[in-house]
């Protein structure tokens, strides 16, 4: 076996580079490239941009940056529809800037976990175009999955499945054929019985390990391995059965073989590389994604789709610190990324309107007039919500922007819009653009200091209020609370363990953890008192000693 090791590279000490458990409890800061910062000027954010912010994450504290697509891509769903395994989108970079990012982030001590997406291409990727220049039924077709359609002429399709976004799962190819795609028509899906899917894969994990990337954040990582009966079950016979290994499409059990041949490849690299599964899975299922013989860790989305309440906070907490030590990895937290409302906003609205379905969702639709948002209530309970989670023993994962406090941008007009969600089902959603509109550095300037020029998507006014230069000069913003709230985490290194401490009121929430750090949630709307200890850090001032409704402090006893 190869080891291969980052030491020489990053000139780091050893001890950074060679620690095999830092994902356990990082910080992780979830960069969406083309809305991150715009070097060039085109409107797109690119990976020159994201060198030139290095200072700002290493102040910010966090221990990794995880990268969205930044392949090349006609972003038919944001880059999510790969061209290319293992180039850049030319709007967005090249290699070489690449590099240049990899060995900046590196010399500032924070490690790159980039996402890999494999359960489709995109239509534009070259074994697609292979496959539709073949004859059907050929090698370069079994690579996806193609059907003959149904009807006396083969004009239906093969069942009448629903793709993620809206409209049918399977499209016509000009021979008759049809293939399947979950997600938009451009993604067309893999198919993972095929040996070439599965080797191609293992080249693009050592292809950008050996590039400094540490980690890889695993798209549909349920998606991947399916087994589909000749006679195709339809949508509602698929939605009936259950997802418990043998569902057709969905977390069948035969995935873990495929992680497991990539934990292989992790294991050739020192320190090891990892995987964090997107498996939108029952939260029973979930740990399976996270064991060390596979990826390592798996998204925990059970906060993001939770009201701001007490004791479903602690409920979510102790069941999956629970299953995580099961399976020996470790829990996740995410309250906000770029496929949902931003949290400040789902906790302004009406507990049920907040977090409805993928969250927010009826409220989008209503352009963002109805029901009333509370931006100020909002913004005061997802900082509270964040020191919570920050306090909580596993790895934070932070949505670009949400250390601004940033809101959901829901006035974007029709013409703007980009997410293909928004396109193919405008009934029930306007989709994503609304937490993915570039960052405001700056209150000045046609982007906000996005970029020298105009972003892709509309920035409100209101952006110039919420600009990383505003807030560096406000000691009490929320970029101060989330830097304040990092360097206090680290400092601290506080491990695994976590132990609730009673409070007699039924929305307040305290937990202490090693080298006595206490964390206290009031999700209630009065004040209460504090227990005993040094006050380090609050969400907001307190009242007069007392712990105000919507607040957390860390206590150090
Ligand atoms: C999950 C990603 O987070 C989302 O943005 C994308 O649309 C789908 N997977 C399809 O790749």
């Amino acid at each position: 076996m190869t080891v291969r090791s980052t030491t020489a590279e990053s000139g780091l000490p050893a001890e950074f580079a060679v620690d095999p458990d830092w994902w356990r409890q990082a910080v992780v800061y979830q960069i969406y490239p083309r809305s991150f910062a715009d070097a060039d000027g085109n409107g797109i954010g690119d990976l020159q941009g994201v060198t030139s912010r290095v200072p700002y994450l290493r102040e910010l504290g966090v221990d990794a940056v995880w990268l969205s697509p930044f392949y090349p891509s006609a972003l038919a769903d944001g880059g999510y529809d790969v061209d290319d395994y293992r180039d850049v989108d030319p709007r967005i970079g090249t290699l070489a800037d690449f590099d240049a990012m990899a060995a900046a982030l590196a010399a500032a001590g924070i490690k790159l976990i980039v996402d890999i997406v494999p359960n489709h291409t995109s239509d534009r990727h070259e074994w697609f175009r292979e496959a539709l220049t073949a004859p059907p039924h050929s090698p370069a077709r079994d690579r996806y999955i193609f059907r003959d359609g149904t009807g006396p002429d083969g004009s239906l399709p093969p069942a009448d499945w629903r793709s993620a976004f809206g409209g049918p799962a399977w499209t016509r190819v000009p021979d008759g054929q049809w293939y399947l795609h979950t997600f938009t028509r451009e993604q067309p899906d893999l198919n993972w019985d095929h040996p070439q899917v599965r080797e191609d894969f293992l080249r693009t994990l050592r292809f950008w390990s050996d590039r400094g990337v540490h980690g890889f954040r695993v798209d549909v990582a349920n998606g991947l391995v399916k087994d589909l009966p000749e006679k195709l079950p339809s949508q509602a016979e698929l939605d009936a059965m259950p997802q418990d290994g043998s569902h057709p499409v969905l977390d069948r059990d035969e995935v873990h073989e495929v992680y497991e041949a990539w934990r292989e490849v992790f294991d050739e690299y020192d320190p090891p590389r990892f995987g964090i599964a997107e498996a939108w899975v029952a939260p029973e299922r979930r740990a399976r994604y996270a064991s060390p013989r596979g990826l390592g860790q798996a998204f925990n989305f059970d906060l993001l789709e939770a009201d701001f309440d007490a004791g479903r906070f602690r409920e979510i907490v102790t069941f999956n610190l629970a299953s995580v030590r099961r399976v020996g990895s470790s829990s996740t937290w995410v309250l906000s990324n770029h496929d949902v409302v931003r949290h400040a906003t789902r906790y302004g609205l009406p507990p049920a309107a907040g977090n409805e379905g993928r969250a927010g969702v009826r409220w989008l639709l209503n352009g963002g007039r109805e029901p009333a948002l509370d931006t100020g209530a909002g913004l005061r309970r997802a900082r509270a919500a964040t020191l919570f989670t920050l306090a909580l023993p596993g790895s934070a994962y932070l949505y670009q922007g949400e250390e601004l406090g940033l809101h959901e941008v829901a006035d974007i007009p029709d013409g703007a819009r980009q997410d293909p969600a928004f396109f193919r089902d405008r009934e029930a959603t306007v989709g994503r653009d609304g937490c993915r509109v570039p960052l405001p550095w700056s209150a000045e300037g046609p982007s906000y200091g996005f970029g020298p020029g105009e972003a892709h998507l509309p920035q409100p006014s209101w952006f110039a209020d919420h600009s990383v230069a505003v807030q560096e000069e406000d000691p009490g913003s929320t970029l101060n609370l989330y830097r304040r709230a990092l360097a206090h985490r680290r400092r601290l290194r506080a491990g695994e363990s976590l132990e609730w401490v009673e409070t007699g009121h039924e929305q307040v929430l305290a937990f202490r953890r090693p080298n006595g750090w206490l964390c206290v949630t009031n999700f209630g709307d009065s004040a209460v008192d504090l227990p005993e200890g040094e006050v380090v850090l609050t969400s907001r001032p307190l009242e007069g000693g007392r712990l105000p409704g919507a607040t957390t402090a860390w206590l150090q006893t």
